[in-house]
């Protein structure tokens, strides 16, 4: 990632480089600007990622400098500096849409502290301004713009218009029902019904007359006649989800109607034709389920005339930030949180997380981070401790949130924290290769004269 730029404008000279020294202590590209006129000069033409200033300037003080700044729509997070006596103005400019105030003299681990969450609060912003154009450019109900969506779309848009049988395939939450009603939506069909039918939670008993109908007298307590889904479906499309839940004689009695178009009602020996388009689904491999006898084999050639297979999310991590901020848009409006916002640590391990549920899962997970966060930033805190790995804070790059530096043992150096991670790798795979040195270094890619070096070093037994 870029390094982020940080503005300074101070008056007195010293600050000013003191700032400076440590912004880039810090990794932060700085500028430098004595009073408010250059300041706002300067934010017109460049851009920054954070505008630090001195409150009480002659001229043009640091409030006018927001206002002007907000003014001509430069929407760059402004913390102010301010002595001891004026917090009250401080206060008054964090109304006036401040990011935050710091008073002098400096804490530098509160300076920090302080600077960092505004960068990441800021980095956040400008990605969900980014998102938010992007998910316009979905499809459908559908979020994801990677090649492994794109292939799902086109697949759709193909067998949409014909007649085709559709099967789809996926893990459970990847989207099979979304698909289906895609697939009806545009097709032909849409004006018609779209019938869902989940073969896993009818009792067997009941599925028949569910699917075919029945006369009245036709089974004890059959005291009506009854429309099934198939004659509900005509002229629209029926969807059976878990088919291989179906039971062995159903599905030959699935298959008659697929291949005659014509149903009858229990209890009646009238034949209905029915005009419909059959989607089913299955979260099994199909082949494997004709093979363990779940689903019939003339069925499944039947059905498999053309498959959309759903990916799974840990397929196409690139479109979890797209999901998240779906998600967190959908659900921050129902809890009465306008702009519900994730750091960048707690993406990193969304992203990374295996996500065997799929998108409901990474859906169920986002709203209990939204509840949570109380609409506040959301961070991995606010994550089910499975999602957050324990490496999370040492591997990735700088800018851990608050939360995370407080977690972090104060007394290290950072060669100190490496160090012993490394060592704590190197003594787990020695114990995984039971003191085999070849083995442990192809575990770890190192070479055997690096381990062998690293092992003395840490004098590690
Ligand atoms: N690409 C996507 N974009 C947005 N929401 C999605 C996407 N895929 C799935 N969802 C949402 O995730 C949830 C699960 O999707 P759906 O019910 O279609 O999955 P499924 O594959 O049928 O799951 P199961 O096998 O458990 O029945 C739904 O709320 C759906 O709206
Ligand atoms: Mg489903």
């Amino acid at each position: 990632m870029s390094q982020q730029r940080v503005l300074v404008v101070d008056d007195e000279a010293n600050t000013r480089r003191v700032l400076e020294i440590m912004l880039q202590k810090m990794g932060l590209a700085t500028r430098v600007a004595s009073n408010g006129q250059e300041a706002l000069a300067l934010a017109q033409r460049e851009s920054f990622d954070l505008i630090l200033t001195d409150l009480r300037m002659p001229g043009m003080d640091g409030l006018a400098l927001l206002d002007a700044l907000r003014a001509q729509k430069i929407e760059t997070p402004v913390i102010l500096l301010t002595a001891y006596g004026t917090v009250e103005s401080a206060v008054h400019a964090m109304k006036s849409g401040a990011y935050d105030y710091i008073l002098r003299p400096f804490d530098v681990e509160a300076v920090e502290r302080t600077i960092t969450r505004a960068l990441t609060t800021e980095r956040t912003r400008r990605e969900n301004l980014f998102l938010r154009e992007e998910i316009e450019k979905g499809w459908g109900e559908f979020v994801g713009r990677s090649a492994a969506m794109q292939q799902v779309y086109d697949l759709i848009h193909q067998v949409a218009p014909s007649n085709t049988n559709v099967l789809i395939t996926g893990e459970t939450g990847t989207g099979k029902e979304l698909a289906a009603r895609a697939i009806h939506r545009a097709s032909p069909r849409k004006k018609a019904l779209f019938v869902p039918i989940n073969c896993a939670a009818i009792p067997d008993d009941i599925l028949e007359s569910e699917l075919f109908g029945h006369t009245r007298g036709s089974f004890t307590g059959a005291s009506h006649d009854r429309v099934g889904k198939f004659e509900m479906a005509h002229g629209g499309t029926i969807f059976l989800d878990e088919i291989t839940e179906m039971p062995l004689p159903m599905q030959a009695k699935l298959l008659r109607v697929l291949q005659e178009r014509e149903i009858e009602r229990l209890g009646s020996n009238r034949r209905v034709p029915v005009d419909i388009r059959v989607v089913v689904a299955t979260n099994r491999n199909p082949q494997q389920a004709v093979h363990d006898g779940t689903l019939r084999e003339d069925l499944f050639y039947r059905i498999n005339v053309f498959t959309v297979e759903m990916p799974p999310v840990r397929a196409r991590i690139e479109d979890i930030p797209l999901l998240v901020q779906h998600f967190l848009a959908h659900h921050g409006t129902k809890l009465g949180y306008e702009h519900l916002h994730i750091s960048e640590q707690a993406l990193q391990s969304l992203q990374r997380y295996a996500w065997p549920g799929n998108v409901r899962e990474l859906e169920n997970v986002l709203e209990r981070a939204a509840v949570l966060s109380r609409g506040q930033l959301i961070d991995t805190m606010h994550l089910p401790q499975e999602l957050v790995a324990p490496v999370a804070p040492v591997a990735s790059p700088a800018r851990p949130s608050v939360a995370e530096r407080s977690a972090l043992p104060e007394s290290l150096s950072l060669t100190q924290a490496i160090e012993q991670l490394e060592r704590a790798f190197i003594v787990r795979a020695l114990t995984q290769t039971d003191g085999n040195k070849a083995k442990a270094a192809r575990v770890l890619d190192l070479s055997e004269r690096t381990l062998w070096y690293k092992v003395k070093k840490y004098g590690i037994a």
